[in-house]
């Protein structure tokens, strides 16, 4: 049977890109769809806070939802998620939104939580409930079922991940994921810190399907992706640069 979210929500503030930024995460969308069909469960993750994850998950669901491709966004920044009031996404029936963290420590149906939404064929499960310490909720079985359930049903869960230097909570949805697209803020995040979360990846057995460059100067503020083939430093890698 299909899986049929019970609430429908608005997302009112969804900004319009610049052409080289919608293009560059267009190609990572495109490159994300070379890697086969097992690759489903998708952690976006960065290495410092700030770096542009929450932009690219959101941007690159975006975009997946309007090419028909069924796609659930998952917001697991159950510490700081700023999504529901930075997109202003409301629920339709104004009811309150339970989000990621509600459903994790309720007994309630994953129906009630996923929200549909206007954009193609995009659904989202926003967190409502920021949370000092959500490792009992990470750690739990439930995590991992929730989120097998939902690839099941959806051919890319997009995951919005807190960074991975502060809180081991990244290696640990790592673990429970397809693969990884690491977000680097050009020029600022150290190369030895990169290095770290490639590691921790590798750690957390999460392939790292690419890395998307942010904010690199000259691209129009735009992103770079650099693919890694198959495995951590796979030899055959592209180089995509935007803008230009
Ligand atoms: N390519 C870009 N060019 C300019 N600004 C950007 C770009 N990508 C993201 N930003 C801005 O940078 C800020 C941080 O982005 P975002 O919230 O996506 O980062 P994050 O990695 O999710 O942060 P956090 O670690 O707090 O969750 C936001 O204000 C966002 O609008
Ligand atoms: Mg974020």
């Amino acid at each position: 049977m299909d899986f049929l979210p019970k609430n429908r929500a608005r997302i009112e503030n969804m900004p319009v890109l610049p052409y080289a930024i919608e293009e560059a995460i267009n190609r990572l969308r495109v490159n994300i769809s070379f890697q086969g069909s097992n690759i489903r469960k998708i952690m976006i993750i960065s290495t410092m806070p700030d770096e542009g994850k929450s932009f690219v998950s959101m941007q690159l669901w975006r975009q997946m939802a309007e090419a028909d491709v069924k796609s659930v966004l998952v917001d697991l920044d159950l510490r700081k998620s700023v999504m529901i009031d930075k997109y202003r996404i409301c629920q339709e029936d104004g009811g309150r939104i339970l989000g990621t963290s509600f459903y994790l420590a309720n007994d309630i149906f994953l129906e009630e939580c996923v929200l549909r939404t206007g954009i193609g064929k995009g659904d989202i499960l926003p967190n409502n409930d920021n949370l000092v310490n959500p490792s009992m909720l990470l750690e739990g079985d439930k995590l991992e079922d929730t989120l097998n359930a939902l690839a099941e049903n959806y051919r890319y869960v997009i995951i919005d991940a807190p960074p991975m230097n502060l809180v081991s909570d990244g290696e640990r949805i790592g673990s429970l994921c397809d693969g990884a697209i690491l977000v680097v803020r050009g020029g600022e995040t150290p190369k030895k810190m990169v290095h770290n979360s490639m590691r921790q990846l590798e750690r957390a057995g999460c392939p790292l399907l690419g890395i998307a460059l942010s904010r690199v100067q000259g691209s129009g503020g735009g992103y770079y992706y650099k693919q890694y083939g198959k495995g951590y430093y796979g030899s055959n890698y592209g180089y995509y640069a935007d803008g230009r």
